[in-house]
């Protein structure tokens, strides 16, 4: 397994293009799966995950076909997805245990072929993550659904029916794949509690491009009038605000200065106004956002997770590791996953004064260093900040577990590289 090794005391300045979001492109892709036309998607990011997913569809019968290209003059990945007849309804364990994402396959098989099996997502680093709403969601609307050898087995008698859904708790997941199944049912199905992160905008945004009559993106309720068939389309995915928050965190845990060129502000409000609360410079541009802490003296800040407009989880890691080097004490509270604090045990090692209490929230105190070690981490955002600990610290911070960032983080190394930071990956020979 490959390594980061970083060597940390730079400041980091400059631009970083920010590339198109994974957690939207997982659904976009299998928003394909609804019609036997080409649905193209560009400015998609080069991960792991989304060849994991590719490669499900593949096995689905999709063909694919990809294309370099280049996107606000940066080059970035086209594929195109075409499944006329899905040669197999079923998403084997050996994918859906690599990625949880897999489950979006299930809404539209179930819509566009009245059949699913999927292997039910186990639990993961953050916590047990079922499947509940999801699949009560779909039997609101007609179909049936057994669990029997760990597989989830779904059909539907002709087509799925509208119908009104009142969500019990605020799930992406779940939003998505209803979103997905109810664009091809017969009649209007009104989503109540609808998680209104922007990937779901952009799931609408596509679906709609292909014909489905979805209104409210954006909003908590969305009403979607089944039609018979949907068609082909081509779709920008948008900027990857998870991503591009990463790199605020880096700019201002460096008291560097960098301008994220193509990050979307209208995605980022939370996040950025905590950087601004802290005392960090943040200039909001229509397609850039400049992050800028030099000569800083940074204060703590509380933050709570919450659902879309709220703080994302996804960025819970990484400005916990910023607030270390912070003046003063910082409460961070985690409301969307039981188990995403798995980093401070690891941040600790580098020196970090950090006190977490049950599950749910944390204290961290600013230090006055931190030192470089060899850590690992459970997860993607995790590891990423690890990797922000360590452009801090004294010394060298060696991350092990690199195939977590690679899921998330299209040319880490070289993005971080190019702003001044000295980081690179220690290929993995054990095998040669
Ligand atoms: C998505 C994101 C993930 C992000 C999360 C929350 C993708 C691929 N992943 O994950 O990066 O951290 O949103 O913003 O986009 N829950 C249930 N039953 C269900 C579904 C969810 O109890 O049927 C719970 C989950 O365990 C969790 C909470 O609801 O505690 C929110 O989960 P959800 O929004 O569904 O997250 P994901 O879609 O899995």
């Amino acid at each position: 397994m490959d390594k980061i090794k970083i060597t940390g005391g730079k400041c980091l300045e400059g631009k970083i293009y920010i590339s198109g979001a994974k957690n939207a492109a997982l659904p976009l892709i299998c928003a394909s799966l609804l019609t036997d036309e080409t649905v193209t998607l560009t400015n998609m990011p080069m991960l792991s995950d989304i060849k994991a997913m590719n490669a499900l569809l593949e096995q689905l019968g999709t063909q694919i076909d990809e294309f370099d290209d280049f996107v606000d003059n940066h080059p970035s990945k086209t594929y195109s997805y075409r499944t006329k007849e899905a040669t197999s309804l079923t998403a084997p364990y050996d994918y859906v245990r690599k990625m949880r994402a897999s489950y979006y396959v299930l809404g539209p098989l179930l819509a566009r072929y009245g059949k699913c099996e999927l292997s039910l997502p186990g639990g993961c680093a953050i916590g047990a993550r079922p499947m509940d709403i999801h699949l009560s969601s779909l039997e609101q609307m007609g179909a049936s659904i057994e669990i029997k050898n760990g597989y989830i087995h779904a059909k539907v008698d002709k087509r799925l029916k509208g119908a009104h859904i009142i969500f019990p708790m605020v799930s992406v997941g779940a939003t998505c794949n209803v979103l997905m199944a109810a664009t091809l049912a017969e009649g209007r199905t009104v989503l109540e509690n609808a998680a209104k992160e922007p990937e779901i905008g952009d799931l609408a945004n596509l679906l709609n491009a292909m014909g489905a009559k979805i209104e409210g993106i954006g909003t908590a309720v969305l009403t979607i009038d089944g039609v018979d068939k949907l068609h082909g389309a081509k779709h920008k995915v948008i900027a990857d605000r998870i991503e591009a928050g990463s790199y605020a965190v880096a700019a201002a845990i460096t008291r560097g200065k960098i301008e994220l060129i193509n990050a979307l502000p209208s995605t980022l409000k939370r996040p950025m106004q905590v950087l601004r609360d802290m005392g960090v410079r943040v200039t909001e541009n229509e397609n850039s956002i400049l992050v800028d802490a030099k000569g800083c003296t940074l204060v703590g800040k509380d933050i709570m997770t919450e659902p879309f407009p709220g703080f994302p989880t996804d960025l819970q890691a990484q400005f916990l590791a910023l607030m270390l080097t912070a003046e003063g004490a910082s409460m961070i509270t985690e409301t969307i996953f039981e188990n995403r604090f798995m980093h401070v045990p690891e941040l600790l090692r580098m020196g970090a004064n950090i006190n977490v209490h049950g599950h749910a929230s944390a204290i961290v105190r600013g230090v006055k260093k931190l030192s470089g070690a060899p850590v690992m981490a459970t997860d993607l955002r995790a590891s990423f900040a690890l990797i922000l600990a360590g452009l801090v610290a004294e010394g060298e911070t060696i991350v092990n577990r690199v195939y977590h960032l690679d899921r998330g983080y299209e040319k880490l190394e070289e993005k971080l590289r190019g702003v001044g930071a000295q980081i690179e990956r220690i290929k993995d020979d054990s095998e040669g």
